[in-house]
């Protein structure tokens, strides 16, 4: 076991130190970007403007021959733009995939100062969080970077979520953890063709009460379990949680369905593979200016969050009052970045 004293030492001569605390960051959509075409990576400035994160995807969904283009790619879109208090993220490939060592040499070695967090896919254990911590702690002293990235893991295969405390604490660098519902859906042996969404055949049927007549039947969501899971180790450990990816985007309704039970259950917010998905990562994951109204008359009236209140006929104490101040901070959060927010918020 490693002493206290050593975790927020650097794990390598010259790189920085880990943070004692996250930076605490507004990052309701992560959007995902294919560098290797020239087209979406010219409107990455415009995009910075409209997203909290931008991600640059070097792993699955682009074709191996496109690999290194891809890697190319993302360097010269994060050297050309500007990308303000937007996040600047990367996914690269997997820990046993060829690409993965250049990947981050490169990335590190040109954009290290830029870049905030590296996305790891198929995490199986702590094992792949000290790896890959070592490794940027050696690149980034190399680099003489100022400032550590973090790392963030995609829940992916049944052995990552077995192990999912291990790997939320596995480094101070661990920024979240996101759900990979497609890749874990297959090595779960779950049979669904969808990336993340429920599925009709999974449903409960109400009990006949009348021989012949329909019955009531209700679908469940797939994914509740391993969301649930992932959120209590995330926020066990003080980092954040989040949906991944919404394949089907010919259906915003389950899109936004999906992300807003993430959102109730305690996700920070989700993955949007699709520019359609931005407007809805942003609706769900900024609080709804009703909550916000009500959470701050709980606060106004009880200014040391103590004791107990009656507002609008329901009951208030020091337990309501936190769930009150986590949507209010959040909402300040929000009103920081967005004016149109703001306004709704009265913040
Ligand atoms: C994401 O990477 C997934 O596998 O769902
Ligand atoms: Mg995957």
């Amino acid at each position: 076991m490693k002493s206290p004293r050593k975790i927020f030492e650097p794990l390598a001569i010259g790189a920085p130190r880990p943070y004692l605390e996250l930076p605490s960051k507004l990052e309701r959509m992560i959007h995902f970007v294919p560098p290797h075409i020239e087209k979406l990576r010219a409107k990455a400035g415009e995009l910075a403007g409209q997203v909290d994160v931008v991600l640059g995807n070097l792993e699955d969904a682009n074709p191996i021959e496109s690999k290194i283009a891809a890697r190319d790619g993302f360097i010269a879109m994060a050297k050309a733009t500007d990308f303000g208090s937007t996040g600047l993220w990367a996914r690269v490939n997997a820990l046993n995939s060829p690409w993965f060592l250049d990947d981050m040499t490169r990335l590190v070695g040109e954009i290290g100062d830029k870049l905030d967090v590296v996305m790891i896919p198929k995490v199986e254990g702590d094992w792949d969080i000290h790896f890959v911590d070592q490794y940027l702690a050696l690149l980034e002293a190399r680099g003489g970077l100022k400032k550590p990235i973090l790392v963030h893991a995609i829940l992916e295969t049944p052995q990552g979520v077995n192990n999912i405390e291990a790997i939320a604490v596995a480094s101070p660098r661990m920024h979240g953890m996101s759900l990979g519902p497609a890749d874990l859906a297959a090595s779960r042996g779950m049979k669904t063709t969808r990336v993340g969404g429920g599925h009709p055949d999974y449903k409960v049927l109400a009990d006949v009460t009348t021989p012949g007549a329909a019955r009531l039947s209700a679908q469940q969501d797939l994914w509740h379990y391993t969301i649930a899971r992932m959120v209590d180790a995330c926020a066990a450990h003080g980092i954040k949680a989040f949906y991944g990816p919404f394949g089907d985007f010919s259906d915003p309704d389950a899109c936004e369905a999906q992300f807003r039970n993430a959102f109730l259950l305690g996700c920070a917010g989700a993955w949007t593979l699709h520019p359609s998905q931005i407007a809805i990562a942003k609706r769900v994951f900024s609080p709804d200016p009703g909550e916000v109204a009500f959470a701050r008359k709980i606060l106004a009236a009880m200014p040391d969050g103590s004791g107990a209140v009656m507002i609008d006929g329901r009951m208030q104490d020091d337990a309501t009052w936190k769930q009150a101040r986590v949507i209010v901070e959040l909402a300040k959060q929000v009103a920081a970045k967005d004016p149109e927010y703001a306004a709704l918020y009265q913040l």
